[in-house]
């Protein structure tokens, strides 16, 4: 739950001025808003990289920032240590995040996993700046999932990848969250992303995203096959169309 929150840069307008959301357990929302009205920087307050901000972000009745939430997040620009191979980035982060000794046996199985599950289990001993974008992207993606936190943020994770590759990732990410329903803000700029991963669908306004609607997405409960064809589908594509030209 996020109440009143307000978030300016040094010497800027607020990026977030008063904006309110609440986000049940276990849920999924999609959030999809103009460029510069604020996404990213709600996921970084949330995530604690920004800390000067007013406002209460809450988790179960507690701040979000106490230990005890682990909260993944996919940065837009990947976040990838540079000096790290792949595998090290991602063991770096299950490390930091489950100290305990015991659980290491169960972490490198994890990190095998979702390498190859995203396809670059071939990359694994390469060094972030000689991979392409898409590829990097599929390695934060692979961290996040790794790491099964409580609350996952991800922005814009699927920008930087084929279509193809992005239609196979989406399934796997519906069906990994079907799995582990994980708490999840993901950020989009895809009308049709927002609704084949969203239950519900966060439209942000320019300007300060302090007004915002929240758009019930039924569809979300369809197989990921049968959604794109329907015609609920294109009606829903429509709606929030209609949503977002009145808002931006
Ligand atoms: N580090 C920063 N310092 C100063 N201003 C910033 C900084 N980061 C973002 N801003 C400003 O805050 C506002 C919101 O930026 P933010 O990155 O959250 O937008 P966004 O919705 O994620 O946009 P996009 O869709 O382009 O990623 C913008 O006006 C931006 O210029
Ligand atoms: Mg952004």
């Amino acid at each position: 739950m996020i109440t009143d929150l307000t978030l300016a840069y040094q010497g800027g307008q607020p990026a977030l001025d008063k904006f309110h959301i609440t986000v049940p357990e276990h849920s999924i929302y999609t959030v999809i808003g103009p460029s510069g009205c604020g996404k990213s920087s709600l996921l970084r307050a949330i995530a604690g990289l920004i800390k000067d901000y007013q406002g209460d972000i809450q988790f179960n009745g507690k701040s979000v920032h106490e230990k005890a939430t682990l909260i993944g997040l996919v940065p837009q620009n990947y976040g990838l240590l540079p000096w790290r191979t792949i595998q090290a980035n991602i063991r770096v982060a299950l490390r930091i995040a489950h100290p305990d000794k015991a659980d290491r046996e169960r972490q490198e199985q994890q990190i095998r996993h979702w390498l190859e599950a995203m396809g670059i289990a071939e990359l694994a001993d390469r060094y972030p700046l000689s991979l392409s974008g898409g590829q990097q992207q599929r390695v934060a993606i692979a961290r996040a999932f790794a790491l099964l936190p409580t609350i996952m943020l991800l922005d814009e994770p699927f920008s930087a990848l084929d279509a193809l590759t992005r239609e196979k990732i989406q399934q796997l990410f519906l069906e990994n969250w079907l799995t582990h329903p994980t708490t999840t803000l993901f950020v989009t700029h895809d009308v049709e992303e927002a609704i084949l991963l969203g239950q519900k669908i966060m439209v942000m306004s320019s300007g300060k995203g302090e007004t915002l609607e929240v758009i019930d997405n039924p569809l979300f409960y369809q197989k990921y096959e049968d959604k794109r064809e329907s015609d609920e589908f294109f009606q829903q594509t429509k709606r929030i169309r209609k949503v977002m030209q009145e808002k931006w």
